[in-house]
C-alpha cells in the first residue's frame, strides 16, 4: 500500500540522486527548492515505510496540475506509479479539486501509459516545448483528468 508524507526540505539532495538514476531528463535540486518557495505541495511517496518516489502538484482553485512524479529506478514498472496516481486522484479530489493537469514529453511512453491508465485524456500538443542544448526539441503533450 502507497502512503504519502510531506517532503522535508533536507530530503532534497538525497532524492536527486535518486531521481538522477530514475529518468534521462531529471529535476535539479533547484526544480525541487523552486517548489518549496512557490505554492506547491511535495509529497514523498513510501511504501511500507520506504521512499520509493516523489510528487509535486501545484493547486489553483479547484485544479491542480501535477508537475513531477517519480518513482525511482529500483521500484519501476512494478505498478507502484499508477498506485500513487489513484492515491492522489483521490486525496485531490476529496479536497475539492475537480481536473488535474500534466505535460508529459512526447518519447515518455511508460509515462504517457501510466497516465492514460490512469484516466488522462491528451488536450493539446505544445510543439518543441522542450529545448536542451545540443538536442533535437521535443514536443510536450498535455494531458487532463478529470477528477
Ligand atoms: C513514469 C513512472 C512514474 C511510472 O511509474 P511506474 O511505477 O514505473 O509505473 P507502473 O509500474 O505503475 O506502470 C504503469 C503502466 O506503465 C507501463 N509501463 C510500466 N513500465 C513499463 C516499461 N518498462 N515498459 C513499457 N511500459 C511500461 C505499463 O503499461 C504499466 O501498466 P500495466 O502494468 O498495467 O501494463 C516511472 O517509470 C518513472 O519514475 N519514470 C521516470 C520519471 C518520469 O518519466 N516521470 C514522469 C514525468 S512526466
Amino acid at each position: 500500500m502507497i502512503d504519502f508524507s510531506s517532503l522535508r526540505r533536507d530530503a532534497i539532495e538525497g532524492l536527486i540522486r535518486l531521481e538522477n538514476a530514475a529518468t534521462p531528463f531529471p529535476w535539479t535540486a533547484r526544480n525541487l527548492l523552486d517548489s518549496f518557495e512557490s505554492s506547491a505541495n511535495a509529497y514523498l511517496i513510501e511504501h511500507q515505510g520506504e521512499s520509493i518516489g516523489y510528487c509535486v502538484v501545484q493547486r489553483v482553485l479547484d485544479e491542480a496540475e501535477l508537475l513531477n512524479i517519480i518513482i525511482f529506478k529500483p521500484f519501476q514498472s512494478q505498478g507502484f506509479g499508477a498506485e500513487a496516481m489513484q492515491k492522489l486522484k483521490q486525496e485531490l479530489a476529496g479536497s475539492g479539486i475537480k481536473s488535474l493537469f500534466l505535460e508529459v514529453r512526447a518519447s515518455n511512453l511508460v509515462a504517457k501509459t501510466l497516465y492514460e491508465k490512469t484516466g488522462f485524456t491528451m488536450i493539446n500538443t505544445r510543439r518543441s516545448y522542450y529545448r536542451v542544448a545540443n538536442q533535437k526539441a521535443e514536443d510536450a503533450i498535455m494531458m487532463r483528468c478529470i477528477l
